[in-house]
C-alpha cells in the first residue's frame, strides 16, 4: 500500500451528508486502521465560520451515541476528532482555496518522509451545481504538487444532471479539468454488501450459469421500498422525483449486474464495459410500461408546490433487446411512503413445462437476494410436504447473513467506497459513458413528466403503492407475485 500524507478533504463539511455519511465512514475507517494517524489530516471545509472544536462538537453526536458508548468508544471518537481541522471559506473564492491549499501542504510537510507521496482526496458533500466552481478551484489552487508523487482524486456524489443534456455539460465541465481515473461518481447502493456480491454469484456459480437467460427467467423485479416519505427533502425532492432520487442511478446499477455479461477480467474497466453494453441494448421505454405515484399528504410539505406532479413511486418495465434477454421484463420500482422499507432483487423462474404436481398454483422458483434489512438469499422451491401424504408446498433454502456470517460486520457501503477511492478502485463507481446510458434510456420519459404529459396516481401512505403498478405487472410482465 502506499504511503506518506493522505488529506481527505470533505467540502461541505457542515451539511447533512457529511455529517451522517461521509464523517462517520471515515470514523469507523480511522478505528479499523485504515487511516493511520501518523498519515491522515481530515479537513473540513464549508462557509460557516466556526472553530475546529465547533465542528468536532458538532460531529460528535454523529458518531457515537454517547450514551450507549464504552470509555473506549468515546476515546476512539476523542482521537478521531483530534485529526479533523476546520477551514471556513467561500466555494468560488480562489483565496481561501489557496489556504486551503497552505493548510494541506503544512499536513503534508510536517508527515512526509523522503519516500512518503502525497494524497489528496477530496471530498464533494455539496450540491451538485456548484460541483463545476468548486473543481474549478481545486484544479487552480489544490492539486497534489509534490515530487515524491500522490496524487488528487475528487469524490462526487449524484444527482449527476437532472437529464442527458444537463448531466453531458456537467460530465464535460469536470472532464475538462481532471482525468476520468482522479473522478469518483458514488452511487452508494455500490457499496452493499450483496450488491457487490451479485457478479460473484453469477460468475462463480455454475448453478446459475445455464439458468441466467429468456429461457429460464421469466421475469426479474428490483425493488426498493421505503416506509417514510420525503421528511425534510421536500424541496430536493421535488426537483428530482423517485426516478432521478432512485431509479436512474441505484436500481438501475443493480440492473446492470444482474444482466450484464461476464466481463473479460475483474479490472475495473472490463467490467463497467459490459455495464454499458448492456445499458445500450435496453429499448426505448414504452408509456405503458410505467406506472407513476404520488403518496397522499406529499403535497403538505411548504417546500412542495400545491399542484407538484412529482413521483414519489414508480414502476418501470426495462426491456433488454439482446440474445439473452430478449422478452424478459425487467421490473424496477421504488416508492417513498409504502408498507414497508426494504430493497431486493428477485429473479422469476417460468413454470416448469409438464407439471405433474400441478404445483403451479403455488407460485414459481424464486431466487431472492435481499439487500437490505437483514442481508439474505434465499431460493424458493416447490417440496413434497412432508408426512404421509404426497403433497407439495412451496418452502425455502435460505441463506441469511446474520445467521449463517455471526460476529462477522457488514461494512457499511459509504466506508467501503470511501477506501476503494484512497486505493483507487474504480470498480464501485459509475464511468462517464455508463452515466450517459444511464441517463438516455430515462430522459424521454422524465421530460414528459415534467410537461406534465405523465400524471402520477395518488396512494394512501403505508400501502403498496397504486394498486395499477400492480395490474400492470401481471399483466405485461406475468409476474406472480408470491410475497407481501
Ligand atoms: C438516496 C436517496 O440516494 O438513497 C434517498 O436520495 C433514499 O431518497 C436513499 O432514501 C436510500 O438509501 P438506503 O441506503 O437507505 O437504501
Amino acid at each position: 500500500p502506499e504511503t506518506g500524507s493522505l488529506s481527505i478533504i470533505v467540502l461541505g463539511a457542515s451539511g447533512d451528508l457529511a455529517k451522517k455519511k461521509t464523517f462517520p465512514a471515515l470514523f469507523n475507517l480511522y478505528r479499523q486502521g485504515f487511516l493511520p494517524a501518523d498519515e491522515i489530516c481530515i479537513f473540513g471545509y464549508a462557509r460557516t465560520k466556526i472553530s475546529d472544536d465547533e465542528l468536532r462538537n458538532r460531529l460528535h453526536g454523529f458518531l457515537v451515541k454517547e450514551k450507549d458508548a464504552s470509555p473506549e468508544q468515546l476515546q476512539d471518537v476523542s482521537k478521531f476528532l483530534h485529526l479533523i481541522k476546520y477551514v471556513s471559506g467561500s466555494y468560488d473564492s480562489e483565496n481561501d482555496f489557496h489556504l486551503l491549499d497552505k493548510k494541506i501542504s503544512e499536513h503534508e510537510s510536517s508527515t512526509n518522509s523522503a519516500e512518503g507521496s502525497s494524497r489528496r482526496l477530496f471530498y464533494l458533500a455539496l450540491p451538485p451545481s456548484i460541483y463545476p466552481s468548486v473543481c474549478k478551484m481545486i484544479k487552480t489552487c489544490c492539486m497534489n504538487k509534490s515530487d515524491l508523487g500522490g496524487w488528487t482524486r475528487v469524490v462526487v456524489e449524484k444527482p449527476f444532471g437532472k437529464d442527458l443534456e444537463s448531466a453531458e455539460q456537467l460530465s464535460t465541465q469536470i472532464g475538462e479539468l481532471f482525468e476520468e481515473p482522479q473522478i469518483y461518481r458514488i452511487d452508494h447502493y455500490l457499496g452493499k454488501e450483496l450488491v457487490q456480491n451479485m457478479l460473484v454469484l453469477r460468475f462463480a456459480n455454475r448453478l446459475f450459469l445455464p439458468l441466467w437467460n429468456r429461457d429460464n427467467i421469466a421475469n426479474v423485479q428490483i425493488v426498493s421500498k421505503e416506509d417514510f416519505g420525503t421528511e425534510g427533502r421536500g424541496g430536493y425532492f421535488d426537483q428530482y422525483g423517485i426516478i432521478r432520487d432512485i431509479i436512474q442511478n441505484h436500481l438501475l446499477q443493480i440492473f446492470c449486474l444482474v444482466a450484464m455479461e461476464k466481463p473479460v477480467s475483474l479490472n475495473p474497466e472490463h467490467i463497467r464495459d459490459e455495464k454499458v453494453k448492456v445499458l445500450q441494448s435496453v429499448l426505448p421505454l414504452k408509456d405503458d410500461d410505467v406506472v407513476l405515484g404520488q403518496y397522499e399528504g406529499y403535497r403538505d410539505d411548504s417546500t412542495v408546490p400545491d399542484h407538484s406532479n412529482t413521483p414519489t413511486f414508480a414502476t418501470v418495465i426495462l426491456r433488454v433487446h439482446n440474445e439473452r434477454w430478449e422478452g424478459v421484463p425487467f421490473i424496477l420500482k421504488a416508492g417513498k411512503a409504502l408498507n414497508s422499507r426494504k430493497a431486493d432483487i428477485r429473479v422469476q423462474f417460468k413454470d416448469v413445462p409438464g407439471d405433474i404436481f400441478k404445483c403451479k398454483k403455488q407460485g414459481r422458483n424464486e431466487f431472492v437476494i435481499r439487500l437490505q434489512p437483514s442481508e439474505a438469499m434465499y431460493m424458493k422451491l416447490t417440496v413434497k410436504q412432508p408426512g404421509l401424504e404426497m403433497s407439495t408446498v412451496q418452502s425455502e433454502l435460505d441463506l441469511s447473513y446474520r445467521q449463517r456470517y455471526q460476529g462477522v460486520t457488514i461494512p457499511e457501503a459509504y466506508e467501503r467506497l470511501i477506501l476503494d477511492t484512497i486505493k483507487g478502485d474504480q470498480q464501485h463507481f459509475v464511468r462517464r459513458d455508463e452515466l450517459k446510458a444511464s441517463w438516455e434510456i430515462f430522459t424521454p420519459l422524465l421530460h414528459s413528466i415534467d410537461k406534465g404529459e405523465f400524471k402520477s396516481i395518488p396512494y394512501q401512505p403505508g400501502t403498496r403503492g397504486p394498486a395499477e403498478a400492480d395490474e400492470l405487472l401481471l399483466e405485461k410482465a406475468g409476474y406472480v407475485q408470491t410475497h407481501g
